[in-house]
C-alpha cells in the first residue's frame, strides 16, 4: 500500500517569522491527521528553522535541489551532505523551474539523483510536458524521456526510495490544473514505464501530482487509482490551504 505524500515547495519565499508560523499551525493541524506523509521543502536559508519548528512532529524537511558535487570549491552550491547535515530526508530534483531558468537537463538530473541516494536523501524527480508540447502530441515522449534517464542511470532498483512528481508545466503556478482524467493518464504512463523494468518497483513507487492543486481540486486528483500525493507550491504558503489538501488526502 502506498502512503499518500504531501509536499510543500515553498520555491523562493519565506522569512524566519513566517516560517516558524507556518510551521507552528501545520504541525497542529497535522497532529490531528493519519495515515499521511507531510514534507516541507522551504529554501536553503529557512530549513534550520523549519528543522527546529517540525522536530516534534512526524513532518519531513525537504530541499529544493543541491549540487551533483561533494563539499569543495562550488562557490554558492550546496551539497548533499550538507542537506543531511541540516536534517533534510527529501530533496525536489528537476523541478520545471530549475529546468527552464537554470539549465538544469536530464543528464545533471541524473547524476544529482544517484548523489542524493548515494547520501540516503530521498528524490522528489520531477517531470513534465510544457504547454507546446502537449498541443504537439509529444507529452509522453517527453515525460519517458525525462524518466528513462533516471531509470538508465541509476537503475530500477533504486527506485525503491525514489519519488516522482509529475507536474505539467502549464499547470505550475497558472491555476490551470490538468483534469483527474489528464493527470492519471499520465500517472498510469508512468507507472508503465516503471513496470517495463520491474513490477514490484513499479506498484511501490509514490508517484505526486503538481500544477495548482488546491483544497477544492485535491481530493479529486488524489482519488485517482495512480496518484499518490502532491507537490504543492503557492498553496502551501498558507496554513489552511496547505492543510485543506492534507485532509482531502
Ligand atoms: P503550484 O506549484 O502548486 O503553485 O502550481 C507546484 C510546483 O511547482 O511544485
Amino acid at each position: 500500500m502506498r502512503k499518500t505524500l504531501i509536499a510543500g515547495n515553498w520555491k523562493m519565499n519565506g522569512r524566519k517569522a513566517m516560517a516558524v508560523e507556518l510551521c507552528s499551525d501545520i504541525v497542529k493541524g497535522f497532529s490531528e491527521l493519519k495515515g499521511i506523509d507531510v514534507a516541507i521543502c522551504p529554501p536553503f536559508t529557512l530549513l534550520d528553522t523549519v528543522h527546529e519548528a517540525i522536530a516534534d512532529s512526524a513532518c519531513m524537511l525537504g530541499a529544493q535541489d543541491m549540487d551533483l558535487h561533494d563539499d569543495g570549491a562550488y562557490t554558492g552550491q550546496v551539497s548533499a551532505g550538507m542537506l543531511k547535515d541540516c536534517g533534510c530526508e527529501l530533496v525536489i530534483l528537476g523541478h520545471s523551474e530549475r529546468r527552464t531558468l537554470y539549465g538544469e537537463t536530464d543528464r545533471s538530473v541524473t547524476d544529482k539523483t544517484e548523489v542524493a541516494l548515494k547520501n540516503g536523501i530521498r528524490p522528489i524527480v520531477c517531470v513534465g510536458e510544457t504547454r507546446e508540447e502537449r498541443e504537439g502530441g509529444q507529452v509522453e515522449s517527453v515525460v519517458a524521456g525525462q524518466l528513462r534517464s533516471v531509470i538508465d542511470g541509476v537503475g530500477i532498483d533504486s527506485f525503491a526510495d525514489v519519488i516522482i512528481a509529475y507536474e505539467p508545466v502549464w499547470a505550475i503556478g497558472t491555476g490551470l490544473t490538468a483534469t483527474p482524467e489528464q493527470a492519471q493518464t499520465m500517472h498510469a504512463f508512468i507507472r508503465n514505464l516503471l513496470a517495463d523494468r520491474d513490477r514490484e518497483t513499479a506498484s511501490a513507487c509514490r508517484l505526486l501530482y503538481g500544477g495548482s492543486m488546491k483544497a477544492d481540486n485535491a481530493a479529486d486528483l488524489l482519488g485517482c487509482p495512480d496518484i499518490d500525493g502532491g507537490l504543492i507550491g503557492g498553496a502551501s504558503l498558507a496554513a489552511e490551504d496547505f492543510l485543506g489538501i492534507c485532509k482531502a488526502a
